[in-house]
């Protein structure tokens, strides 16, 4: 089949590799009909190569039809359209009845002291090759995959893989009061859909803070305040603060992570890191705290005393410096964490619906052949051609 394939900083292309197969009796076989880019698939391109094998297949966003089931599969049956969510989570151990899909202790990678396997990332994530191919092997083929109705185009259920759970995620552990500004950082789809979903369930005011114009427009069209970052570098606490009555925002969505535009030092040794071989570059990584924290900085400053920081910006390094003097002064409620996807799937289901409430069908700038793979990297991760989601269409 045919598959975007990791092979080096900057460097993805779409290889011929051999088919999937099943293996285990409730595995199943799906052939991919969309499956998004998302900008978790940016910090692989860029800077988190040491974790990755040249060749490994990247992709966590598919849907499709199931093509083939194991023996053991009673919930589904050839034909079936689903949506595959990033987690691969068995749905029956402690923590997937817990509700935490992300921390499943049947998939754990517990060689490196990680939580749940995802699909199409990294070695720390257990490397299971991942959704923008023509086909995929799903474990756990009766509790994992959501079916979902013919009919409906794929956008309408394809950011049940990622996009939706981790927003509705991000903004119930951020936990707004009633009448709250929240402020969400960053307006890629994650932060995007955070503030559609802060507003549709009744924030006074979304303030949304990013730096490229067109995201920045689509937010305000739906009723976003905007901020641009950019234009106010230092200032965004106090502009912040102006808006919410001068106490800063009650609930704050960071949802740029590690690769946050503004602190040019920590980049470069980001670079640096880059540059190792590989071996070294992974400790250095993971150990020294080369991350770039201006998204969680800035967090931590446009937050209300006694108020609440989501974090659903991924972020890579352990010794990271945090603001832990101010985060204990102000005292901040954090939470974060990766997305637990199957968890938030029925809260999210009747939204999808003809209304469209959250406007998920016009939500993708583009949609392009599985072939151009390799360029959309390069767009998104330059915020060319006014790219803000990309499903890949085998
Ligand atoms: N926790 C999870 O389960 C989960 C799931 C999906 C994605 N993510 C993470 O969420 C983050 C966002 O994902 P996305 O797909 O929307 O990616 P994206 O790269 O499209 O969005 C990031 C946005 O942040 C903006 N930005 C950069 N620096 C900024 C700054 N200093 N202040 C404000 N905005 C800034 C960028 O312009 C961009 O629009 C990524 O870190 C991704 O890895 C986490
Ligand atoms: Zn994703
Ligand atoms: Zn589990």
């Amino acid at each position: 089949m045919r598959a975007l394939t990791w092979h080096g900083k900057r460097d993805v292309r779409i290889d011929t590799v051999p088919d999937p197969k099943i293996i285990e009796p409730t595995d199943v076989l799906v052939k991919i009909t969309s499956t998004g880019i998302c900008g978790s698939d940016l910090h692989l391109y860029e800077v988190l190569g040491p974790y990755l094998e040249p060749g490994d297949i990247l992709g966590h966003e598919p849907m499709g039809l199931v093509e083939e089931v194991g023996p053991e599969v009673t919930a589904l049956a050839p034909g079936d359209r689903v949506v595959v969510p990033f987690n691969v989570s068995c749905g029956s151990c402690w923590m997937c009845d817990r509700g935490l899909h992300s921390q499943c202790e049947t998939t754990q990678v517990r060689e490196h002291g990680m939580g749940a396997s995802l699909f199409g990332y990294t070695k720390l994530y257990g490397q299971v090759p991942g959704g923008q191919a023509e086909f995929l092997r799903v474990p756990f083929g009766n509790t994992l995959p959501v079916k979902v109705p013919h009919g409906p185009p794929d956008e309408r259920f394809v950011y049940l893989s990622d996009v939706l759970p981790t927003a509705w995620q991000a903004v119930a552990y951020a936990d707004p009061p009633p009448d709250a500004h929240v402020v969400v950082l960053g307006l890629g789809p994650i932060g995007d859909m955070a503030a559609r979903i802060a507003l549709h369930r009744g924030a006074r005011q979304v303030i949304g803070v990013d730096l490229v114009p067109e995201r920045l427009a689509r937010a305000r069209e739906r009723g976003v305040h905007t901020l641009n970052v950019d234009e106010l570098g230092a200032d965004l606490g106090d502009e912040v603060r102006r808006l919410t009555d001068g106490r800063g925002a009650d609930a704050v969505i960071e949802a740029v992570g590690m690769e946050a535009h503004g602190a040019p030092v920590a980049k470069a040794a980001q670079q640096m890191v880059g540059l190792l071989p590989d071996r070294l570059a992974e400790k250095l990584m993971s150990r020294a705290g080369v991350d770039r924290m201006a998204a969680f900085h800035a967090a931590v400053d446009v937050v209300r005393r006694g108020g609440t920081i989501s974090v659903v910006g991924v972020y890579g390094g352990a010794m990271d410096p945090l603001p832990l003097l101010t985060m204990f002064d102000k005292q901040v409620q954090l939470r974060m964490g990766q997305a637990n996807v199957r968890r938030w799937v029925d809260d999210i289901l009747p939204l999808l619906d003809d209304e469209d409430r959250l406007g998920v069908e016009g939500f993708a700038t583009h949609k392009l052949p599985l072939e151009d793979g390799p360029q959309a990297y390069k767009t998104f991760q330059a915020k060319e051609d006014g790219m803000i989601k990309t499903l890949l269409q085998p």
